[in-house]
C-alpha cells in the first residue's frame, strides 16, 4: 500500500491508508488509544478501538517520539467532535493495524511547546529534536519559501547564480576573518569569506553583469541576536547601473515578497522612504531608525532607505577605515575633496542601506571600477602600495582590463526571515546555529585536532597560560 501524507488524509475520506510518521502524543483511555501523529504535512488523530486487538497490543507500548507505520480508515468525524481550527479537526484516523518502525527514548527537551522557556543550551545541544517543534518548523521552512522566491525573482530578471569560492584570500569587509590553514603550503592560510564582495565585482569584469549568489558569509565577530558566525545573504551586482537603478529593482522585490508570502503584514509607507545618513543621524539618532507607526503591530514593515553614507570613518584607535567597503565609489559632489585628500570625515560614498523596523537588513553600493580610484582610497586608508598590490593586485589589474560600472546589493536572509517571523533572534531562523560564544554544542565545536594533523598543517601549539 502506498504512503498518504497527513496532510491530504481529506481526501480520502471512507477509505482505507497507510500513513507513515511520529507519535506526537498518545493518550490511553483503557479501551481506547488516542494518538496525534504528525509527518512533514502535518497533524492527524488516530485511534484504536477495542476490537482492533493487534493493535491495541502494540499501541499499548508505543510512546511519544516513536516511529510508526499505521494502517486506518479515514472517518469523518460526528459533529459534535469536530475541532474546527485544527489541521484535519474534522477527520480521524481508525487504526487498524500498527507497526513500529523505530522506538524512542524520551527526548530531553519538550518538543512541542514554544520552546521559549527551555534553556539555549539544551535546545542547542538537541537541536535535531528542538527542530521538530512547529514554531522552528514553520520558520525553517518559510525561510526556504523566501529564498526560493528570491533566487526565482532574481533568474527572472536575468540574474545568473554563480557560486564563488569558499577557500579564498581575506576580504576586508570590517570584521575579523576565520582562516584555514593550508596542508600543501604550511605556514599559508586561506580566509573564509566574509561576503563575495570581491568575487562578485570580478564577475562583473567578466561580462556577467547580472550576478546573484544565496551566499554563505562568515565573519569572526562578536555576536548579538541579529548576528551570527555564519550567515547568508542575497548577494546581488549589476553592471552599467547607478544608485537609482540598484534602489528600483530592490524594492518592488522587496514589496511582491511580502505581498506574496506575508499578505498579513502591511508595508507602512510605499515607495519606502529615502533618508540621508545625516538626516536620519540628527533625526533619530541612527542610521537604522524604526519608522513603525505603531510598534505594537507585529503586521506592520516599515522599510526605509538609507542614502549617501560616508567613505570613512575613524577607528577606535583613531585611525581612518572605510565606513562600509574600500570597494564603494565617490558621491559625486565629494570627488574633488576626496582627490586632494581633504575632510575625509564628510566625504560620501554611493552607498546604501536598507532598513526594517529598525535593523538593517542590507548595505551595497555603486563601486569603483577605475584602478586609479581604487588606488586612492588605499592610500587614503594608510594602505602602502606594497600592501596593495598583496592584497588587492587582482582587483586593481582586473579594472584594467575594461571594467564596467557597477553596483550591489546584499539582503542578510537570516534578519529577513527573523523579523518577517516575528522572532526576536536570528538563532530561531537557522537550522544549526552557533551560540552567544560561537559554539555549536550539538556537534561540539569548535574542538581540538589530533597531533597528526597539527603535523600535517605545519601547526605547533602554545599554551598561552604558560606565556
Ligand atoms: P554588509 O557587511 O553590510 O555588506 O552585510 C550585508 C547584510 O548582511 C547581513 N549581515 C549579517 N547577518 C547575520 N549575522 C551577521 N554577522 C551579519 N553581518 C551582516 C545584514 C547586512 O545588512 N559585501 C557587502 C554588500 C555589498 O556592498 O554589496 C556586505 O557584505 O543583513
Amino acid at each position: 500500500m502506498q504512503r498518504t501524507y497527513i496532510g491530504s488524509l481529506k481526501e480520502q475520506v471512507g477509505k482505507e491508508v497507510l500513513i507513515q510518521g511520529w507519535v506526537d502524543i498518545r493518550r490511553d483511555q483503557g479501551k481506547l488509544i488516542f494518538f496525534d501523529f504528525r509527518d512533514m504535512s502535518g497533524y492527524v488523530q488516530g485511534v484504536i478501538l477495542p476490537n482492533a486487538k493487534d493493535a491495541h497490543a502494540v499501541g499499548e507500548k508505543v510512546r511519544s517520539e516513536w516511529v510508526v507505520e499505521v494502517k486506518g480508515k479515514v472517518n469523518l468525524r460526528p459533529e459534535r467532535n469536530i475541532q474546527k481550527d485544527k489541521q484535519n479537526g474534522d477527520i480521524e484516523l481508525e487504526i487498524l493495524s500498527m507497526v513500529v518502525l523505530n522506538e524512542a527514548n524520551t527526548p530531553p527537551i519538550d518538543v512541542r511547546g514554544d520552546g521559549q522557556e527551555i534553556g539555549e543550551e539544551a535546545r542547542l545541544k538537541y537541536r535535531y529534536l528542538d527542530l521538530r517543534r512547529p514554531r522552528l518548523q514553520r520558520n525553517i521552512r518559510m525561510r526556504d519559501k523566501i529564498i526560493t522566491f528570491f533566487r526565482e525573482y532574481m533568474h527572472k530578471n536575468n540574474f545568473v547564480e554563480i557560486e564563488t569560492p569558499i577557500l579564498m584570500k581575506g576580504t576586508p569587509e570590517g570584521s575579523r576573518e576565520y582562516v584555514v590553514p593550508s596542508r600543501l603550503e604550511k605556514g599559508k592560510f586561506y580566509a573564509l569569506p566574509q561576503s563575495p564582495q570581491q568575487f562578485k565585482q570580478l564577475c562583473m569584469v567578466a561580462g556577467f553583469e547580472r550576478y546573484f549568489q544565496i551566499a554563505r558569509c562568515m565573519r569572526d565577530e562578536d555576536l548579538r541576536g541579529d548576528r551570527q558566525p555564519e550567515f547568508t545573504q542575497l548577494d546581488f551586482e549589476m553592471s552599467f547601473v547607478n544608485q537609482e537603478d540598484i534602489l528600483s529593482y530592490t524594492e518592488p522585490m522587496f514589496i511582491e515578497m511580502v505581498r506574496t508570502l506575508f499578505p498579513d503584514k502591511t508595508i507602512s509607507q510605499l515607495p519606502f522612504p529615502r533618508i540621508t545618513y545625516k538626516e536620519s543621524m540628527e533625526k533619530y539618532g541612527s542610521d537604522k531608525p524604526d519608522l513603525r507607526k505603531d510598534k505594537n503591530n507585529p503586521n506592520e514593515l516599515a522599510f526605509a532607505w538609507i542614502v549617501d553614507f560616508p567613505m570613512f570613518e575613524k577607528a577606535k584607535d583613531g585611525s581612518i577605515q572605510a565606513a562600509h567597503h574600500p570597494f564603494c565609489s565617490i558621491h559625486e559632489a565629494d570627488v574633488e575633496k576626496f582627490m586632494k585628500g581633504e575632510d575625509l570625515m564628510n566625504i560620501r560614498a554611493n552607498s546604501y542601506d536598507l532598513v526594517l523596523n529598525g535593523y538593517e537588513l542590507s548595505s551595497g553600493s555603486i563601486r569603483i571600477h577605475k584602478a586609479e580610484m581604487q588606488q586612492k582610497v588605499f592610500e587614503l586608508l594608510n594602505i602602502s602600495p606594497e600592501e596593495q598590490q598583496r592584497k588587492f593586485s587582482h582587483m586593481l589589474e582586473a579594472f584594467t582590463y575594461g571594467a564596467p560600472p557597477h553596483g550591489g546589493f546584499a539582503p542578510g536572509i537570516d534578519r529577513i526571515v527573523m523579523l518577517l517571523m516575528g522572532e526576536p533572534n536570528i538563532r530561531e531562523v537557522i537550522a544549526f546555529p552557533k551560540t552567544g560564544e560561537g559554539k555549536d554544542l550539538m556537534m561540539s565545536s569548535p574542538s581540538s585536532v589530533s597531533d597528526t594533523q597539527l603535523t600535517e598543517l605545519g601547526l605547533e601549539l602554545v599554551d598561552d597560560t604558560q606565556r
